[in-house]
């Protein structure tokens, strides 16, 4: 096979397993598979990696939960499209077929409800796919995973004695009482967040933590016995252009903003003083690519954001601003148990392989702000949603939550 040379099917139809028409196309030589490249990281990643003349294959199920109105209309036509679930035996061998690099964004992601379909998508996804990699003896050169800073149990902590310590998840007995306080493992005394290295211990509580921590172990071993190159990207919190409007349970900027243009009050969870690490997807984009060009985090997990803390609360004020609906956020005195309090990434291991962020958190949101209100009417979702993960116990309430009469409450 000429490495030079991809064949792709176009027009870019679903793959039913009969590619209509083909075309040829020219390309760097390497060629990739972006598993969930219809989605927000994924979509940013396939138009980078084009752009730099690498030939994509993308393979995307189009969860409902995230494309609502079905195909987005930015999944490049220079790609070709599978449309897939990466459950699919059969659909993931026929993706992997002469591709060099992957990058594995598919995932069920966020505070959803599910239990099983996580583990089932995430976890058992990735491990049949690197089965199927080895059993097979594909030539893969290299694997990034998308792995998540929800791997983490809490962030990174100064205690005033005994200097860097790494804390507990805050215990739900704690978050009950509406103390939200993050305390030093050895005296218990309240700690004042730092960055956190990626050998920060792991042990993030939500299904989803736990299902990218399978994902990123399964492929960093997987990559040490079968002695392919392996990378697991811990993304902070990523927003930018394309991520889901119809999606209430991931993506604090998208859920604010639709929340706002609809006249909704941004709804803060503890008392909003919680701090984020925000990422535009650009520089993750390019965070991947860096992974699969340079040797030097090959074998490692790798923390990927901004570097920056905001509050939560600040977010909603951008957020508002920038969508010029003035309307202040609300917080309810409700939490989810397991969320961390603070969590900033250091970046310092990636940056030493080249990996810079430039997109500050106002100008992202600015760009957000310009392609949402490209999309048509937004509606709100949260809501609804909200009462789901009530009812599912993934909200609670403190024991102490002012009993307003906001209607919204129950
Ligand atoms: N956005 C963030 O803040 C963030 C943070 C940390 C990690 N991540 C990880 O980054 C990756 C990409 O996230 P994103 O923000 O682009 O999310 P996204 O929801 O926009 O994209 C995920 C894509 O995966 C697809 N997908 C879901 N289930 C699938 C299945 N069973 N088979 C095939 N495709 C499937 C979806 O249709 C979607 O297009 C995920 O692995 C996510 O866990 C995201
Ligand atoms: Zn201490």
């Amino acid at each position: 096979m000429d490495p030079y040379i991809w064949k792709i099917a176009r027009p870019v139809q679903d793959y039913d397993g009969r590619l209509h028409k083909t075309m040829t196309q020219r390309t760097n030589g390497r060629r990739a598979l972006v598993t969930g490249g219809a989605g927000l990281i994924g979509s940013h990643l396939s138009d980078l990696l084009l752009k730099e003349g690498y030939g994509v294959r993308i393979l995307d199920n189009l969860e409902p939960q995230t494309h609502r109105n079905g195909r987005p209309p930015w999944i490049p036509p220079q790609a070709e499209f599978h449309n897939a679930d990466i459950r699919d035996r059969d659909a993931v061998r026929a993706a992997l077929e002469g591709v060099d690099v992957v990058f594995h964004q598919a995932a069920y992601g966020g505070y959803m409800p599910e239990l099983a379909k996580y583990v089932h998508v995430n976890s058992f996804g990735t491990a049949q796919m690197l089965e199927i990699i080895r059993d097979e003896n594909l030539p893969v050169e290299k694997f990034v995973v998308a792995s998540s800073q929800a791997v983490y149990r809490e962030g990174a902590a100064i205690c005033e004695e005994h200097g860097l310590v790494f804390p507990h998840t805050r215990p739900a007995g704690q978050l009950a009482a509406g103390d939200y306080a993050v305390r030093c493992p050895v005296c218990g005394e309240a700690s004042t967040s730092t960055l956190t290295p990626e050998e920060a211990p792991t042990g993030g509580e939500s299904v989803y933590a736990i299902t990218k921590s399978d994902q990123e172990r399964l492929v960093l071993s997987w990559g040490r016995q079968t002695g392919v190159p392996t990378v697991a990207l811990r993304y902070s919190c990523t927003y930018g252009p394309r991520q889901s409007i119809f999606n209430p349970y991931t993506g604090v900027i998208a859920i604010f903003c639709t929340r706002l243009l609809n006249g909704q009050p941004p709804v803060l969870y503890e008392d909003g003083e919680q701090t984020r690490d925000l990422c535009f997807v650009g520089d993750v984009a390019r965070a991947n690519l860096l992974a699969a060009q340079s040797d030097a985090l090959d074998g490692l997990p790798v923390n990927v954001g901004s570097g920056l803390a905001t509050t939560i609360r600040e977010v909603a004020r951008m957020v508002s601003e920038a969508v010029d609906v003035p309307i202040e956020p609300i917080a309810r005195g409700e939490y989810r148990p397991g969320e961390m309090r603070h969590l900033t990434s250091d970046i310092s291991r990636a940056a030493s392989a080249g990996y810079e962020p430039e997109v500050g958190l106002q100008s992202g949101i600015g760009r957000y702000i310009d392609w949402i209100r490209g999309q048509g009417h937004v509606r709100d979702y949260f809501a609804e949603a909200e009462k789901v993960l009530r009812a599912k116990s993934i909200i609670h309430e403190t024991r102490y939550a002012s009993g307003s009469a906001d209607p919204e409450r129950r």
